[in-house]
């Protein structure tokens, strides 16, 4: 390994010895090793802490060891810590029945996973059974996994690396009016030819071969993109008239990211199957699943499901869901999430675009934002290329080193900042972040054109 394992900790020495890291060139890699964390912030062994703008993967949402939810989990361990799935057990059921009176609409059964992905592989399993036909529509900015059919839905490229996927995922184009596939020129325009558009593509498939349709109710990692008020109105219409599931996916946006339950309570609109992890129980405990309508269980009333998972329910994991759902109501976490999105957030960054040239758009909502950074505001040509590597990326890594060195741990993707902190982080944490961000920009506008 190329780093210097000589003075280091033996933490570190193993790491770069054993530990094979996601997504990364293993050689290259220089992991920081967390020594522990708490509420907004995580420290390294030498000391040094982070204001953790990244909530980790964006699933910490109620913060660093909670102590409720820890106090929840020790209880829980000495209860009961595993059983198989054929079973019932309090912890479960409670979970199960917790998140079913949270989701809209008439869903109201769950199938837990270990985590995202499987959530998205089981819900087209199920979407595919249901409906009898094979097709499913995903767009190209998304990410839902990296399972092999999670990973053929998603549309960044991350699915590269893996094709061919599975058969019978069909790409379209979401809406993002500050990069329009469509060349519009307001939200309204997006909105109505984005439509268009996926009714093209399912009339173009054959609206009965198309099982399900799959979309972040607003797209994480590939941008932090709000849909504009009737897209998902729009798109429930489209599913309605063509017999198609609608699955939202969740795993990011769901469980008060978005200032709402689920993201999709913003628009008031009930999908047939939610894929949700992360947020339900902050990944203290790995945790997924499927929130699934009472339509497409009873198709597996008296069919066998044909999935399943040893650890599906999992008693340790769920009995952290269920804590988290009750901290959350105690604490009023999503009014909270809330208020820093309408009151601190946004205005924050609405302030960071007016000051910084390259800041081509801020947008979100919520605890869910994005910076979106370009070299000239006229052209919106990216600070760093779709994808880039190397030397390419120089502008971004010296923004997030910029960040890091001021005591914030930034979240970073292609061209854009995204701000995702816990979202139980206070008002002053939230705005020294901030200010922290505003000035690390200035390595980022060095970049730009004036
Ligand atoms: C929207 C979305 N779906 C699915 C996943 C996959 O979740 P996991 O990594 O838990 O499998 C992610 C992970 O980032 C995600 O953001």
């Amino acid at each position: 390994m190329t780093a210097d394992t000589t003075t280091r900790s033996r933490a570190y020495v193993d790491d770069r010895a054993h530990v094979f890291h996601s997504w990364s060139a293993q050689a290259a890699l220089s992991p920081v090793v967390v020594a522990g964390a708490e509420g907004a912030r995580f420290w390294d062994e030498d000391g040094n802490s982070y204001l953790d703008f990244s909530s980790q993967l964006v699933n910490v949402n109620i913060g660093h060891q909670h102590p409720k939810l820890v106090a929840a989990i020790k209880q829980q361990a000495e209860l009961l810590c595993t059983v198989a799935p054929i079973h019932a057990n309090a912890a479960t059921s409670e979970a199960a029945r917790l998140i079913a009176e949270l989701a809209p609409g008439d869903l109201d059964m769950v199938f837990f996973t270990n985590g995202g992905a499987e959530a998205t592989e089981n819900a087209i399993r199920m979407a595919r059974l249901h409906t009898g036909r094979h097709k499913v529509l995903a767009a190209y900015r998304s990410y839902h996994g990296a399972t092999a059919g999670a990973l053929t839905m998603t549309g960044d490229p991350r699915r590269w690396g893996s094709e061919p996927g599975i058969p019978g995922i069909v790409r379209y184009w979401g809406p993002y009016a500050y990069r329009s596939a469509f060349h519009a020129e307001d939200d309204e325009q997006e909105c109505a030819r984005a439509l268009a558009h996926l009714a093209d593509v399912i009339m173009l498939e054959g609206s009965q071969n198309v099982a399900a349709l799959i979309f972040e109710t607003v797209v994480g990692t590939n941008g932090i993109l709000v849909p504009p008020d009737g897209y998902l109105q729009g798109v429930r219409e489209l599913c309605d008239r063509h017999g198609i599931v609608m699955i939202a996916d969740e795993v990011m946006a769901g469980f008060g990211r978005c200032g709402e339950w689920f993201a999709i309570d913003h628009w008031g609109v009930a999908p047939d199957l939610i894929c949700f992890a992360k947020g339900v129980n902050s990944g203290y405990i790995p945790l997924g699943g499927v929130v699934i309508s009472r339509r497409i269980a009873d198709t597996f009333a008296d069919r066998p499901y044909p999935g399943g998972l040893t650890y599906s329910g999992h008693p340790l994991a769920c009995a952290s869901a269920v804590a988290s759902i009750g901290i959350f109501k105690d604490e009023g976490i999503i009014e909270h999430a809330r208020h820093l999105g309408e009151d601190v957030i946004g205005p924050g960054l609405e302030k960071m675009a007016a000051r910084h040239p390259s800041v081509g758009e801020v947008r979100g909502l919520g605890v869910f934002w994005a910076i979106e950074l370009v070299r000239d505001r006229g052209t919106r040509e990216p600070l760093v290329p779709y994808n880039a590597a190397g030397a390419d990326t120089k502008p971004m890594t010296e923004l997030a080193a910029a960040c890091k060195e001021r005591g914030l741990w930034p979240f970073t993707h292609f061209n854009r900042l995204h701000v995702v902190p816990p979202i139980t982080i206070g008002d002053d944490d939230m705005r020294t972040g901030l200010a922290i961000i505003d000035e690390a920009l200035e390595v980022a506008d060095r970049h730009a054109a004036g």
